[in-house]
């Protein structure tokens, strides 16, 4: 399969492009446009099944024939969607069902998008029966190249009577007996027993807080839906249309399903990067959202590139949406600086992907994205990422595959564990994960980031940020490793066991062999208060350690951890325990070295990736850096032979 997409040698650029939206006197000149411009592939039809089929059974495909035809008469290449992300109002009105119910139990309606129910199994053959129409029809046009399912997975958790009926039927499966369930959720605390699988409900409207275990297992049951609902699709897809591939548009560090599982179906995986919304919906402080609201922050877009290589063991991939100008559903939606789109779509390659399309041709001139920016304005005359896109050179380079010998741990049910329970409530596991990640980043380290149970026999320095769900096996697993690398751990490892609750023995559980301590105590640090540990400030959170077999190389020097150990080495395992962004470079830093790993320490919004013989230098700051001998200009990458 992967095979499918290493056709695609060198970069070449796309777009996502809605012929409907547009009078077909336009077709022509914009796909002449969009060729003379330099894209090779064109996304449509994931939201047109309106168009496709205006009445249940009645199809209108001549519109649709007609524009691929037009695509194809000027050389461009089709990917074409599976419209299911937006169902048609009569779907909605004869079968109300396939509605999805939110958290407080009132049922969506049809007149956004996203408004349908995993767990229905009439959308589910609504969904299989269109997927077959559409591709029945183009599946083997030679302008169609591959397919994308759906559009952006998510709000994929219902609280319907469909949801319930599958979720119970779901728990039976995972468990079999109610008294295996009872003790992995711990339901002995407040009387939460049960009976039989029929008394379970959701853990949505209860009062205080839910069932923790109960959630992480409703997490977990909602993200198989996802998973089976694209599952099929995918195999109609493969039935319809030979040789052609399949993907899938995933969002920034969405973190409400399993993404590797979800990706398992697929040829190459796809994402969509709005590097200034990435921004505003970030963690960052006021101040650096003021700093990187025109360019985006580069680690908060590359730890999704390098997220997204790794679902699928390090196939390159592509991003399937990239932001060519403003979006519409920030909070103040700012201008891009000049140079960022040119930026983006550089950083991009570099980071693997092999194709990058912009969203979207034309600024849309009707209906909720009419502030959003495309290619064109909305008069049709080039907007500025248009321009950049014009300027762009990028088509000789090749799309090598990406090797580092680093690899950060990421798994969805130590995030799902992480952010049920986060403590502190800043403490969250995408933030303590980019704190290493932005570590390594700084330290010009290419990183790939990996599942904990894959192999991982080609790393030397492996990091695991936030491991916290530890079964023995994964234990057993990463012990494996021990002799032939070197392992960071960060806090919260191993707290807990796959369904939730705490090792009997404490934490670390199955790992303590390995890494050597046993925890103390953990301290959720209040905002704008620190604790010491000689030459460092933790802010956020700090755990203290009681060596067994490891040795303390640091220690609290004050607050209510005051003398206890902070940092445990045990021969190739490291753990640190505090939240210090400085300690936690330094740790890795002195990692590399004796790795004999080169790294360097580079300005702040500076950064450099390689793929193949070439590196990429990018500059997201708006002042020119003079750095490795090197002048980058603002807002601007350089790409030279290593
Ligand atoms: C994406 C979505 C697109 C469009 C875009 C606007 O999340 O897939 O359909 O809405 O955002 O930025």
């Amino acid at each position: 399969m992967a095979g499918i997409i290493n056709q695609q040698t060198h970069f070449a650029l796309g777009v996502c492009y809605y012929p409907e939206h547009w009078p077909t006197d336009r077709w022509h000149a914009y796909a002449q446009q969009m060729y003379d411009l330099g894209l090779t592939y064109v996304r449509i039809a994931e939201f047109a099944w309106s168009r496709i089929e205006p009445r249940e059974g009645v199809f209108t495909w001549d519109w649709l024939d007609q524009a691929i035809e037009t695509l194809a008469g000027a050389g461009l290449k089709v990917v074409l969607c599976t419209p299911t992300a937006a169902p048609p109002a009569w779907l909605a009105r004869v079968h109300p069902e396939i509605l999805s119910v939110d958290i407080e139990g009132r049922r969506r309606d049809h007149g956004g998008r996203r408004h349908y129910d995993f767990s229905s199994q009439v959308y589910r053959e609504h969904s299989r029966r269109i997927t077959r129409a559409i591709a029945g029809r183009y599946g083997t046009h030679p302008a169609v190249v591959g397919w994308q399912t759906d559009n952006e997975l998510s709000e994929h958790q219902s609280y319907s009577a469909a949801a319930l009926l599958a979720f119970r039927e779901w728990l039976g499966e995972q468990y079999a007996d109610i008294e295996r369930l009872n003790d992995a959720w711990g339901t002995v605390f407040w009387s939460q027993e049960y009976g039989s699988f029929d008394e379970i409900t959701f853990p949505n409207l209860v009062v205080e807080a839910p069932n923790p275990s109960q959630q992480l297992d409703f997490i977990r049951f909602s993200s198989e839906q996802l998973v089976r609902f694209q599952e099929e699709q995918v195999a109609i897809l493969r039935e319809c249309s030979p040789g052609r591939w399949v993907t899938h548009n995933f969002m920034r560090l969405q973190p409400d399903f399993d993404h590797y599982r979800a990706a398992q179906c697929l040829d190459f995986v796809s994402w969509d990067n709005y590097p200034t919304g990435g921004v505003e919906l970030s963690d960052l402080s006021d101040d650096e959202k003021r700093r990187w609201a025109r360019t985006g922050h580069p680690d908060l877009i590359a730890i999704n590139h390098d997220l997204y290589r790794g679902l699928l063991n390090g196939l390159p991939f592509w991003i399937m949406e990239q932001q060519c100008g403003q979006i519409n559903w920030g909070n103040t939606n700012p201008l891009p600086a000049y140079g960022a789109v040119a930026l983006w779509t550089a950083q991009a390659w570099a980071h693997g992907a092999n194709v990058v399309s912009y969203f979207r041709w034309r600024a849309s001139t009707m209906a909720q994205e009419l502030m959003h920016s495309g290619l064109l304005r909305h008069d049709e005359t080039l907007d500025r990422g248009g321009e950049e896109v014009t300027a762009l050179d990028l088509a000789h380079l090749p799309n090598d595959p990406i090797s580092t010998p680093v690899v950060l741990l990421h798994d969805y049910e130590s995030l799902w564990a992480h952010d049920l329970q986060p403590h502190n409530e800043p403490a969250s596991y995408w933030r303590q994960f980019l704190l290493f990640y932005r570590a390594l980043r700084s330290l010009g380290i290419d990183v790939d980031i990996r599942h904990p149970d894959s192999d991982l026999s080609a790393y030397r320095l492996i990091v695991a940020p936030a491991l916290q769900v530890m079964p023995a096996s994964r234990a057993a697993h990463l012990a494996g490793y021990a002799n032939s690398a070197k392992l960071i751990f960060g806090p919260r490892t191993a707290y807990r066991t796959r369904s939730g609750r705490v090792h009997e023995d404490g934490q670390p559980g199955p790992l303590r062999n390995l890494t050597g301590y046993t925890l103390l105590n953990f301290d959720g640090i209040p905002e704008s208060t620190t604790v010491a540990i000689r030459g460092y400030r933790a802010k956020t959170w700090a755990e203290s350690y009681r060596p067994t077999t490891g040795k303390a190389t640091h220690w609290y020097t004050d607050g209510p951890l005051a003398g206890s150990a902070a940092v445990i080495q045990n021969g190739n395992v490291t753990s640190v325990g505090a939240w210090s962004e400085p300690l936690i470079t330094d740790l890795l830093q002195a990692a590399l070295t004796r790795l004999g790993i080169f790294s360097q320490r580079l300005p702040e919004g500076v950064r450099v990736s390689r793929r193949g013989r070439y590196e990429v230098w990018t500059n997201f700051t708006q002042q020119p850096v003079d750095v490795g001998g090197l002048r980058l200009e603002p807002v601007a990458y350089l790409i030279r032979e290593r």
